[in-house]
């Protein structure tokens, strides 16, 4: 346990996260902040009324302010607008940048120590405003994203195949966008290679499936995105951090050389632990792949291009 987990975002991302990170008890104190006055305040209370019943002993308390948030140990930012329906994660660009670079200088001037996982959108390029403003080494500035598809990719094909969820290993790297990379030649069910257990035609619809993931749930909502998924990948990150535990997760990090690439926030295996981003793991990758990845990268520093900062 850490002493104290911030959730920047009191919304549906946020206040999930907010409350996941309590119920594992991964912080002795979570905090809550947004904008929106009385939010964070009213879901702070609310969650820390549900301890003596779900039985944790984190204190979560909601504020407008970053006072309370001082020397965080993690911070994760859930700030933003969320995709409507006909808007891709670029759309978001603009707005969110301006959320992000405020929410960052906050974070430098209070929390000078922490360990930043950003969750707003677009994610890749979001990241690399908080790593730009806050000056934070690339250590402590991750992105979630990987966690999330790779969740999606695994529950379609847990379901396709009749099997539990558990032994699907997997990994979708790249951008978290529609260019986004499922690695087939790394997927497999307790070992076995994926493509032994399905037609390649089946194993194509899914992939197709988990790049339009965030998509299909935004049609349903129609006023909002997915947040249940999306804060058990924050939280299983921020889990491996407190926990250092040295799991190996895709998240986006900011590259330094590794798959040829410099300059940018992309999805690859990383190893976290209490020292946060511990490796960047490079793994092989067939031709088809390689291509994707540079494919998605470009669609990562394309919108990248238009920030202001
Ligand atoms: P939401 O609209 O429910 O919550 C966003 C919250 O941010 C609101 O409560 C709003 O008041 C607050 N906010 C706005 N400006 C702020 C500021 N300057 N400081 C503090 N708080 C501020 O949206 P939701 O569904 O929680 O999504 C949040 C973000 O996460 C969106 O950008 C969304 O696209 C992104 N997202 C990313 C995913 C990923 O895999 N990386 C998955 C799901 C969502
Ligand atoms: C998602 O993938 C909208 O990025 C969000 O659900």
């Amino acid at each position: 346990m850490v002493n104290k987990v911030t959730v920047v975002g009191a919304g549906n991302v946020g206040a999930t996260t907010a409350q996941r990170v309590a119920e594992k008890e991964l912080a002795r104190r979570v905090v809550m902040v947004d904008v929106a006055e009385g939010v964070p305040q009213g879901k702070g209370l609310d969650q820390w009324q549900s301890a003596p019943i779900e039985g944790f002993d984190a204190r979560v308390v909601g504020t407008n302010g970053y006072d309370e948030t001082a020397d965080s140990d993690i911070v994760v930012i859930t700030a933003g607008i969320a995709r409507k329906p006909g808007m891709s994660r670029d759309d978001l660009l603009n707005t969110n940048a301006g959320i992000v670079k405020q929410v960052s200088e906050n974070i430098k001037r209070t929390s000078p120590d922490a360990i930043v996982i950003m969750v707003s959108n677009p994610l890749d390029v979001m990241a690399y405003v908080a790593k730009e403003v806050t000056g934070f080494p690339r250590e402590r500035v991750l992105g979630m994203a990987g966690v999330l598809d790779t969740g999606r990719y695994r529950a379609f094909l847990a379901e396709a195949l009749d099997v539990s969820v558990r032994d699907i290993q997997a990994m979708v790297l790249g951008g978290h966008g529609d260019t986004m990379v499922p690695l087939v030649s790394y997927t497999s069910v307790s070992g076995i290679p994926v493509t032994q257990l399905m037609p390649r035609e089946q194993l194509d619809a899914i992939v197709t499936r988990t790049r339009n993931g965030g998509a299909e749930i935004v049609k349903y909502l129609k006023t909002g995105s997915a947040y249940y998924a999306p804060s058990s990948g924050a939280v299983q990150m921020v889990e491996a951090i407190v926990r250092d535990q040295k799991r190996i997760l895709p998240c986006a990090a900011y590259l330094q050389g590794e798959y040829g690439m410099e300059g940018l926030f992309l999805g690859v295996p990383c190893k976290l632990g209490r020292g946060g981003l511990e490796q960047v793991i490079e793994v092989e990758l067939t031709n088809d792949e390689r291509v994707a990845l540079q494919k998605s990268a470009d669609a990562v520093r394309e919108p990248m291009g238009a920030l202001k900062l």
